[in-house]
């Protein structure tokens, strides 16, 4: 349970009503889409475009939790609808990366949970085994990416984004009773530990590793400003990444992590709670990322379940400040557009304002988080 002051309570209950409202009418729109931006504020449709693209779970995502937060049928149909298109996307091997936990954990892991749908349990596990063989043993990572030529040119790169995508090994490990899913997820985490952190708790996005060795041998940027920069969302997914890490396995070590890169976000945030693109660009041009902010705050508001009595609500209060000061500035509740949160950015090199359908997944979960629904995904 969360400590909220009366404000806070109001404040989601308030902004609860109103997701459902514009999600009524958005997911009639969308009913059969997969969304990744929207346009001229209508969503987009990977549907055809890229199948397997890493974004194709939020908007089930987004369905399950309205689902489950309303008992509306409509949301649950939409969800099911997207699980079901995704086998295409299974049936891709070649096109398959270590984004497998985004997409299946909310696409397959609610409907497994709720209705106990046996090939929501197949989607998974078979989902969980692509990840595996993703794994590098020699150098105790699990390999990102596969582009460039012969998709061997990145056979040595991590990136911070896949601590998001471990949950699906614990789900392996808890739900199949075989640990070797965990050992991995462990492995890699430990890596990230070692070399994606700095010592001032901020992340590096992609470190390069010697394939044979596991050696780091570069550390790199992509998505951010530069490689000794501090992409804001990699930052995110570090905070939720580690959370989740320990609430996997109760190591000590993950906590402290998720607390240290934690702390870094809200002190390069706190200003006015509105989380640039990268914390160490040029003052001009001001980017956002809502993303990142909606990210983190769902990551702290897990943190604030799990540390003592009275850090709790520092998690809390960061947590709000960013759903609250995000909500101000950047939503758009008319229902003549599909996106809600806005000002999101994708990197920070050519995708910037722009609105993207993961800033609406994390701003729903976190509210869904604050009403104290039952836990769906991760
Ligand atoms: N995982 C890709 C991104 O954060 O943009």
């Amino acid at each position: 349970m969360f400590i909220l002051s009366a404000e806070e309570v109001k404040w989601a209950e308030e902004i609860w009503q109103k997701l459902d409202g514009k999600l009524q009418v958005v997911t009639k729109r969308s009913c059969d889409k997969f969304p990744f931006w929207s346009e001229n504020g209508l969503h987009d449709d990977m549907k055809d475009e890229n199948i397997n693209c890493w974004t194709n779970g939020f908007w089930s995502g987004i369905n399950w939790l309205m689902y489950v937060g309303t008992g509306k049928e409509a949301y649950k149909k939409t969800a099911l609808e997207g699980e079901k298109l995704l086998d295409k996307a299974l049936s891709r091997p070649e096109m398959i990366s270590h984004d497998v936990g985004f997409i299946w954990m909310l696409a397959a892991r609610p409907d497994w949970r709720l209705t106990g749908n046996h090939q929501s349990w197949q989607r998974l596990k078979v989902a969980a085994s692509y990840l595996m063989g993703r794994f590098n043993p020699e150098g105790g990572y699990v390999r990102a990416w596969d582009w460039g030529k012969d998709n061997m040119e990145k056979v040595g790169w991590t990136i911070i984004d896949t601590m998001m995508n471990l949950p699906l090994l614990y789900w392996a490990s808890e739900d199949c009773g075989d640990p070797r899913y965990k050992f991995v997820a462990m492995k890699h985490t430990d890596m990230v530990m070692r070399d994606h952190i700095r010592p001032d708790g901020s992340v590096y996005h992609i470190v390069v590793h010697d394939p044979f060795t596991g050696e780091a041998v570069e550390k790199r940027g992509l998505q951010g400003y530069a490689a000794e920069s501090s992409w804001s969302r990699g930052q995110s997914w570090a905070i939720y990444g580690f959370t989740l890490g320990y609430l996997h396995t109760g190591e000590q070590e993950y906590l402290a992590t998720a607390k240290k890169v934690a702390h870094y976000f809200i002190a390069a945030v706190c200003e006015d709670w509105l989380p640039k693109s990268d914390f160490r660009s040029p003052k001009e041009p001001v980017y956002f990322d809502s993303s990142a902010g909606l990210c983190a705050a769902c990551g702290m508001l897990e943190l604030a379940k799990i540390v003592p009595e009275y850090e709790k609500r520092l998690y809390v209060h960061a947590a709000m400040k960013l759903l609250m000061n995000i909500e101000k500035n950047f939503a758009d509740w008319s229902t003549d557009t599909d996106f809600i949160i806005g000002n999101s950015s994708g990197w920070y090199s050519k995708e910037q304002n722009v609105n993207i359908i993961y800033a609406d997944y994390f701003f729903t979960e976190a509210v869904y988080k604050l009403k104290n629904f039952e836990p769906l995904f991760w």
